[in-house]
């Protein structure tokens, strides 16, 4: 199945294939499946400078900060992909790697609207660092048992445990990232405070006592800050002040604008290579008002933020622009495509309003 010599050589074509999948499984679960003891995938910790390591970067290091990087001699199924074109933002990326560098004490909580990169940053950092990720979503009926495990009976009767990603990170170092935590229940979320200071955590499942990895470090991610804030953010609860006193709380606002506009450039740049647009006939008419056109569309979602400030408007989110730019680049209208991507989650009055910003901005979306 594989051009492969060795056995060696096989285990890591099928390890690189589990990363890519993002598969479940994590790094003890992947030894087992590769035929390898635990102890055969091996870590290394190499410094290399902060500019080489985060490439795109909005405005460079200092020359002299370096990055610690975990290299393993199969790669860990835990760490993320690297996406090309991610655009690293060096404030928040300060705040990441502070959290790393520093000894455990608090968490970090990210808080902004969506889609304006919070867990992301979290995501790529992992994946240039070789820092296990383990993510997962919050809900409103997230107990605090769930996140370390599941029990299950066996045929034969017993009880089998299966590790929760908050017990692997636990025990096995990496930063768990809980996504949209302002959803779970304040009253869950307090038994979780011991975790930040904690040398090691009891686990009823199992009923045995876990000792917490130094490499162990906590993120959050909100579209509120804990404070309960409604807005477009139905079921945002208000968080407990002593679990709130466990983080360092960083604003996440979105991009600014001429970052915003790389971004589309490259996502232009992406969406013409994967489907071949320039050696499309009707697309290579198009070609030369591609890029305004993107820059246009980042003043319109910048206009749509600046209204929903003052109404309550959902907001056209960076997933947003790269939804709407693709369905224009693959045959629809601008207008179409604004509406496909966007506006048609919205009641008819909102709609006629963000459509009206459109046309003020993009005055030839009247024609189309
Ligand atoms: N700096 C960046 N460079 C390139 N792409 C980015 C950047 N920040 C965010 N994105 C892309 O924008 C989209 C939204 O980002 P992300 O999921 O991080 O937002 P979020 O703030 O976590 O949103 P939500 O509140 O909805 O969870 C993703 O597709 C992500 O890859
Ligand atoms: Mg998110």
């Amino acid at each position: 199945m594989f051009d492969t010599q060795t056995v060696e050589q096989f285990a890591q074509v099928l390890a690189k294939t589990l990363v890519t999948e993002q598969a479940k499984a994590n790094r003890a679960e992947a030894a087992k499946f590769l035929g390898y003891q635990g102890t055969s995938n091996k870590q290394t910790i190499e410094k290399v400078s902060a500019n080489s390591l985060f490439e795109i970067l909005d405005e460079p290091f200092n020359e002299s900060v370096n990055i610690k990087v975990r290299k393993w001699s199969l790669p860990h199924v835990a760490v993320p992909s690297i996406k090309e074109n991610y655009f690293f933002r060096k404030d928040l990326l300060v705040e990441v790697n502070a959290l790393v560098l520093q000894p455990r004490k608090y968490g970090l909580f990210l808080t902004g609207k969506k889609g304006t990169g919070k867990s992301s940053i979290i995501e790529q950092y992992c994946a240039r660092t070789g820092l296990p990720l383990y993510q997962e979503t919050g809900s409103s009926t997230t107990e605090y048992l769930d996140l370390f495990g599941t029990t299950l009976p066996t045929v034969s009767g017993s009880i089998k445990f299966l590790a929760g990603k908050l017990f692997t990170a636990i025990k096995e170092g990496g930063i768990y990232l809980l996504d949209e935590i302002d959803m779970m229940s304040a009253g869950e979320l307090v038994k979780l405070n011991e975790l930040f200071t904690a040398d090691k955590i009891y686990v009823p499942q199992i009923e045995e006592w876990v000792n917490v990895h130094k490499d162990f470090r906590f993120v959050a991610t909100g579209n509120t800050n804990g404070s309960g804030l409604s807005g477009s953010y139905v079921g945002a609860n208000v968080l407990n002040e002593a679990f709130m006193d466990r983080f360092y709380v960083i604003d996440v606002p979105y991009m600014t604008k001429e970052l915003e506009q790389k971004f589309m450039e490259s996502v232009v740049s992406d969406i013409e290579q994967k489907y071949g647009l320039a050696k499309n006939k009707s697309y290579q008419n198009k070609r030369a008002g591609v890029l305004p056109l993107a820059s246009q569309m980042v003043e319109v979602a910048r206009a749509i933020r600046t209204s929903a400030e003052q109404q309550d408007l959902p907001v056209l989110s960076l997933r947003g622009l790269e939804r709407w730019i693709f369905k224009y680049l693959t045959g629809k209208s601008i207008l179409d495509s604004f509406k496909i991507a966007y506006a048609n989650t919205l009641d008819e009055p909102t709609k006629e309003a963000v459509v009206e910003i459109l046309t003020t901005h993009i005055p030839t979306v009247q024609a189309a």
